[in-house]
């Protein structure tokens, strides 16, 4: 079995490897982390270092950055890019996630229990399909998209970059989420939503803008 790093220790990460332990493909080496101390365990693992931890390793193969907030987790695997611009960010798939025919998962990218990717859908790189997200066929993520758990679209949907589609939101078929843009909990998203907002209700309305970066969670 390959050995993987896991980047993160905290809530998301302990969800994500556990997504990684029931896949069964990969070994967990160790997690990386730049705020805690060498040698603090996380659910069963040590952390090992931060991002510079990956050149002292030769036997590591990949690596997934488990870190919720999608400004963040780009920012590490961006760091990550520069020291080792080879390296390999491994995809997690829970075994009762669903990916559909033609459906593409990007790299780095993690289904947690119940995500549901539908027929010739299209997710980018370093997303986060939380539990019993799902995903209409003929969609498109783009990258650093999180759906919260119970998340939901029709088909043919658009997510730009850093989107994040809150707790129990739910999209149309065929609308388009602009990127940077937050979807609160609970919306219902019947129309096209400008980028770098924050919008929710039914019909969901944007409330107000936000920056790159601003934290949501
Ligand atoms: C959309 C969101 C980011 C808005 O945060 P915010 O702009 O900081 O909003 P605030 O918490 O300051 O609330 C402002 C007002 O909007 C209301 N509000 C906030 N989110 C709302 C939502 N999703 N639907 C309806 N009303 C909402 C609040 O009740 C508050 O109303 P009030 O002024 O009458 O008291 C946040 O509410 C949300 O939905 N987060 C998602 C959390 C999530 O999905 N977590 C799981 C991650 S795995």
């Amino acid at each position: 079995m390959k050995s993987i790093l896991v980047y993160g220790a905290g809530g998301h990460a302990k969800v994500v490897i556990d997504v990684i332990e029931k896949a069964g493909i990969y070994r967990i080496a160790g997690l990386l982390d730049g705020n805690k101390p060498v040698g603090t365990n996380a659910y069963g693992y040590s952390v090992l270092g931060d991002e510079s931890y990956i050149h002292s390793d030769d036997n590591i193969h990949g690596i997934i950055v488990a870190i919720g907030d999608n400004w963040l987790r780009a920012k590490i695997v961006h760091a990550i890019r520069a020291i080792k611009p080879e390296c390999v960010f491994i995809t997690a798939i829970h075994p009762q996630a669903t990916v559909a025919r033609g459906a593409v998962i990007g790299e780095g990218t993690v289904l947690m229990a119940g995500a549901v990717v539908n027929s010739d859908t299209i997710i980018g790189s370093h997303c986060v399909l939380n539990t019993i997200s799902s995903v209409d066929h003929d969609s498109r993520l783009d990258d650093y998209v999180t759906m919260a758990p119970h998340a939901a679209t029709g088909g043919g949907v658009r997510i730009e970059s850093y989107c994040t589609i809150s707790i129990g939101a739910s999209l149309i078929h065929s609308v388009t989420v602009h990127e940077h843009t937050v979807i609160g909990a609970g919306a219902t998203v019947l129309s096209a939503i400008e980028s770098y907002s924050v919008a929710y209700g039914t019909p969901a309305r944007v409330v107000r803008k936000r920056e790159a970066g601003e934290r949501y969670l």
